[in-house]
């Protein structure tokens, strides 16, 4: 089994190549940086907001490769919690480029170079169909992951999509949300007093759950509620 995953040096993308090489999977990764103790898998350091050197890095990493069981396109970026108003325009590309356009790119240089894939999971957010007070452009770029894996999923039926919302999960990524101000934003203070899962739990789970993934129509959002 082959794994293609982006983000890996924390919160969730690290502890799902760590489960993953406990299930034995062969583990590809792009990402801005690799661990120490994650330095068996085949890894190419990539900034995803330098698009122009997407296809070159993934084309390094897929080299002799005909099939990639499960993609997760799992890097992603908060941005800020604030006010759409208040979010410059510099920040509001970022976030969209990190969360959506890449990968775009990257689903493009795998057909392009002739990869099969079997499933590719986008981590989405429950704030893609909230769009609650403080998550602006991060709920924005959320959404439109969903509908970027649902347009691949009707134009590539021999691929299952589905956007993954795992529910909260403890990461510097939550740490920057319960930042943001609980004052001003009540989302924020609901995310708060919410349970919430280890990043180790939850990727565990993510593994466990992917036969039940494929039982949604290819191009789903699945919030791990659902299913667990
Ligand atoms: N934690 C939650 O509760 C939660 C809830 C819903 C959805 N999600 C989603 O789950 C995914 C993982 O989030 P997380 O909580 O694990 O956050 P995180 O700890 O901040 O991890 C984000 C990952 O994305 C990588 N990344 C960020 N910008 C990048 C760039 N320009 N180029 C390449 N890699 C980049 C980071 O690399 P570095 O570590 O090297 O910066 C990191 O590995 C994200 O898509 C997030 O939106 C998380």
């Amino acid at each position: 089994m082959r794994l293609f995953i982006t983000g890996v040096e924390s919160g969730i993308g690290r502890a799902l190549v760590e489960e993953a090489l406990r299930r034995g999977y062969e583990v590809l990764a792009l990402g801005l940086s690799l661990p120490e103790d994650l330095r068996g898998i085949k890894f190419e350091e990539c900034n995803l907001l330098d698009m122009e050197r997407i296809y070159g890095k993934v084309e390094r990493l897929v080299e002799g490769v005909e099939e990639i069981d499960l993609v997760i396109l799992n890097a992603g970026v908060l941005g800020r919690i604030g006010l759409m108003k208040d979010t410059p325009l510099r920040v509001v590309r970022e976030v969209m480029d990190v969360n959506v356009w890449a990968n775009k790119v990257i689903i493009d240089a795998l057909l392009d170079l002739g990869v099969k894939l079997g499933m590719v999971v986008g981590m989405s957010s429950g704030a893609s169909l909230s769009c609650d007070k403080g998550w602006n452009v991060y709920a924005i770029s959320k959404a439109g992951l969903n509908c970027l894996l649902k347009t691949y999923a009707n134009e590539m039926p021999e691929t299952h999509f589905i956007s993954f919302s795992p529910g909260l999960v403890k990461t510097p990524m939550l740490d920057a949300i319960l930042a943001g101000g609980e004052e001003l934003y009540p989302a924020v203070k609901k995310v708060k007093e919410a349970p919430k899962m280890e990043a180790g739990e939850l990727a565990r789970r993510m593994f466990e759950l992917l036969s039940k993934l494929k039982d949604f129509p290819s191009g789903s959002y699945v919030d791990i509620k659902e299913v667990l």
